[in-house]
């Protein structure tokens, strides 16, 4: 278990420095809608595998002589919307500290920007523990979860290793992350499949807000719940079959929600619908396998040890696939002496 960080060693007096690391991670019931959008306070009850290879280093470096924050992802500077989301998690931060020096912020993503891999949970998630690290907040894991859960929501469950649980709630306070077992006790696989490298459409920001128009939503809602309760038995007895196909379910369910959402979002293109299928008629061949599909058109297929060489292959050689990025439970979030920058 994580311990609470430690007030860091600050740089010098004229600046506070800090550098985190973070995983992604993949839901396996999905954080879609909210019950209070200004504090991203998701409606449901969320399960996901924190991931080994797709991973966020960030540096943060506040300053007194700086005009206003500078954000570079990738070697990119964030401008627009994008900067404002940061700058604002920023200042819940300088807040907490009481500190108003703005800040630099160096991202690295050691997958492909345009991989269609969600940098936001991994993004926000590095960038809450290192500003809370350079402005030596000593915090609880579950406080930390807390944070950047109001700058992504998906990124309150990357604080963690391993399999995660993100409580829903009725206030801020209720609505963090906790794990539910260590990275090493399942070696569950997540085999991404990118089919587009695409930016996609409409963010997932912009789709939480379009759940309650769908009039699946609260039914999904409600099935969540019984779909959670099923895979806490599943990830404790390791029940391979039981864990897949909650998360299929729940995918299913989610895209049911975007497609009927007014306006509609249809993220899923040709290619995703081909693995999918090839996905359910291997498991009829007796090959244990699950897909679950985030807010894009990349599948990513749930499987075990013996069948993940095979399949990794399998995949590659399926047209429309461009890339498989191979995963296993990875770590919690840390602070790691390996500047971004
Ligand atoms: C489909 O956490 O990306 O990946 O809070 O607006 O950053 P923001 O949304 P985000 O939503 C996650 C959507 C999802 C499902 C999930 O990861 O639970």
């Amino acid at each position: 278990m994580m311990e609470n960080i430690r007030v860091p060693s600050r740089s010098s007096a004229s600046e506070f420095r800090a550098t985190a690391e973070a995983g992604a991670n993949i839901a396996l019931t999905k954080y879609w809608g909210n019950a209070d959008p200004d504090l991203r306070i998701p409606a449901n009850d969320s399960i996901s595998i924190t991931l080994d290879r797709v991973r966020t280093v960030t540096t943060v470096t506040f300053r007194p002589d700086l005009p206003e924050d500078q954000v570079t992802v990738d070697g990119k500077p964030l401008r627009g919307p994008a900067w404002e989301r940061v700058s604002r998690h920023l200042d819940l931060l300088r807040d907490r500290a009481g500190v108003s020096w703005r800040a630099r912020v160096v991202s690295r993503n050691n997958f492909p920007a345009g991989a269609g891999i969600a940098a936001s949970a991994s993004g926000f998630a590095a960038l809450t523990l290192a500003a809370a690290a350079a402005l030596g907040l000593e915090l609880s894991p579950r406080d930390l979860s807390l944070l950047a859960r109001r700058g992504s929501g998906s990124a309150a469950r990357s604080i963690f290793g391993g399999f995660v649980l993100l409580h829903t709630g009725a206030r801020d306070e209720d609505a963090f992350a906790e794990p539910l077992h260590s990275p090493d006790w399942w070696d569950v696989r997540d085999l991404i499949a990118v089919v587009s490298q695409a930016e996609k459409a409409v963010p997932s920001s912009e789709g939480h807000h379009l759940a309650p128009t769908s009039a699946l939503h609260q039914a999904r809602v409600a099935r969540v719940a019984e779909l959670n309760r099923q895979l806490l038995q599943a990830l404790a007895h390791r029940d391979f079959a039981a864990l897949g196909q909650a998360a299929e379910e729940d995918a299913l369910l989610m895209h049911a929600v975007m497609m009927t959402s007014r306006p509609s979002l249809l993220y899923w293109l040709p290619e995703t619908l081909a693995v999918m299928h090839r996905v359910q008629a291997w498991r009829r061949e007796g090959i244990e396998a699950y897909f679950t599909i985030d807010a894009g058109p990349n599948v990513h297929v749930l499987t075990l040890p013996p069948y993940a060489d095979h399949l990794q292959v399998s995949l590659r050689a399926l047209p429309g696939v461009q890339n498989v990025i191979p995963c296993r439970p990875g770590p919690e979030a840390r602070i790691t002496p390996n500047s971004a920058e």
